[in-house]
């Protein structure tokens, strides 16, 4: 990415940054604007962006009225440089809009054949042990890295479901439940077999320890992926159709769908030791999500010729010196586009002169900075 605007976002009135390709160290106090800045890139890719907010909530408090907000960027892809703009007008609600290359885009799909971006945050490092629907949002924003069609079927598949469970609730006619069915049948094994594709290639890229961060056995679980184990995609989609006609029942009762990809999870095991990640301590939990994003962007890099852009919020200083040197080693051997942030510039002392562009944030506004200068 080389240039980034932002008008109206949080507490950005206004901002604007001119980059080049390396890593950007985002340094500034506590409520200083460092994680907005990683929320609005993290919306030049499909999706809710990295808190999973509402549009509206991401509207500046205190802005005039109807005035929305936009998030822009001049983004390097392998075809060169494209134009992406993403933003909210109140008038259009529940829907942002999406520019490419001056172009309005009737989909957020098309953000996926440019930008690809995967986060880690802190309330990420109960990934883990929280429940499945985190571990499978994370693992869809690494499959909309390799799928661009994915993002879409994952939504449409969503919305399919509040619409049958609402038919359910009210008592609605078969003939309808049964296309809805159909539809989440199709949709719900495309979803897990993209979710099952991308897990298998990057599990072998996660098996062996890279650096200092361990070695991690990853696999993605559930009833469907279990039926496309035995047979093929489009026995899967029978069976899944036949499923949620029988849980009809169940389902009114009950809300939601019995069987279906929104029940599957990601299954991750540190490779050291053998334990779950649920019971690995918490820094080896943050060490096991370091090391399946860095396989992530080995793996685009090898397969798209593109690497994703790293969104790593608060990481850094809670890594031992060795691990984090480890960390930065990589990046940079990657040539990752990625953004930290820390509250303190000295965590980012071990890279070298030159190696990082870095930008104090305060109160919503973006200063460069020097590297070795306190702020
Ligand atoms: N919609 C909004 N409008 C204006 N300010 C907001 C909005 N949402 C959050 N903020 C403010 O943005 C500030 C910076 O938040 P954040 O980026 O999380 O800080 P940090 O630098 O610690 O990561 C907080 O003080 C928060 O109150
Ligand atoms: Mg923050």
């Amino acid at each position: 990415m080389f240039r980034l605007r932002l008008t109206g976002f949080r507490c950005y009135e206004s901002a604007q940054l001119d980059l080049d390709a390396r890593p950007i160290v985002l340094t500034g106090a506590n409520g200083a604007g460092k994680t907005n800045l990683l929320e609005a890139i993290s919306l030049l890719a499909p999706g809710r962006g990295l808190r999973g907010a509402r549009l509206e909530e991401m509207d500046r408090h205190g802005a005039p009225e109807g005035e929305g907000w936009t998030v822009a960027a001049t983004v390097a892809t392998p075809g060169g440089m494209v134009e992406i703009g993403t933003g909210h007008r109140p008038e259009t609600v529940n829907r942002r809009v999406v520019r490419i290359d001056g172009k309005q885009s009737r989909s957020q799909t098309g953000l996926s054949d440019h930008v690809s971006a995967v986060w880690l945050t802190p309330p990420m490092d109960r990934l883990f042990t929280e429940g499945a629907s985190g571990r499978r949002r994370f693992l869809d924003r690494l499959v909309f890295g390799f799928d661009a069609a994915h993002a879409g079927r994952v939504s449409a598949y969503e919305h399919t479901l509040r619409e049958r469970a609402r038919l359910l609730r009210e008592g609605g006619d078969a003939v309808w439940l049964d296309t809805l069915e159909g539809d989440m049948a199709e949709r719900g094994v495309a979803i897990a077999a993209a979710r099952r594709e991308l897990t298998a290639r990057l599990a072998r890229l996660c098996e062996a320890p890279a650096g200092l961060f361990p070695g991690a056995a990853v696999a993605v679980t559930g009833q469907v992926e279990e039926w496309l184990d035995d047979g093929p995609a489009l026995a899967a989609e029978e069976r899944l159709r036949a499923a949620l006609r029988d849980s009809r029942p169940q389902d009114a009762a009950a809300g939601g769908a019995a069987v279906g990809p929104h029940r599957s999870d990601l299954a991750v095991r540190h490779l050291g030791h053998g334990m779950p990640a649920a019971l690995c301590s918490t820094g080896e939990q943050k060490a096991l999500l370091i090391a399946i994003v860095l396989a992530n962007a080995r793996l685009q890099t090898a397969e798209r010729g593109r690497v994703p852009l790293l969104l790593l919020d608060e990481v850094a200083a809670h890594l031992d010196a060795g691990r984090r040197e480890a960390l930065f080693a990589e990046i940079l051997a990657l040539g990752a586009q990625t953004w930290f942030t820390g509250t303190d510039r000295s965590v980012f002392d071990s890279f070298s002169a030159g190696q990082a562009q870095y930008v104090a944030v305060r109160a919503g506004r973006l200063e460069p900075a020097t590297g070795r200068v306190p702020f």
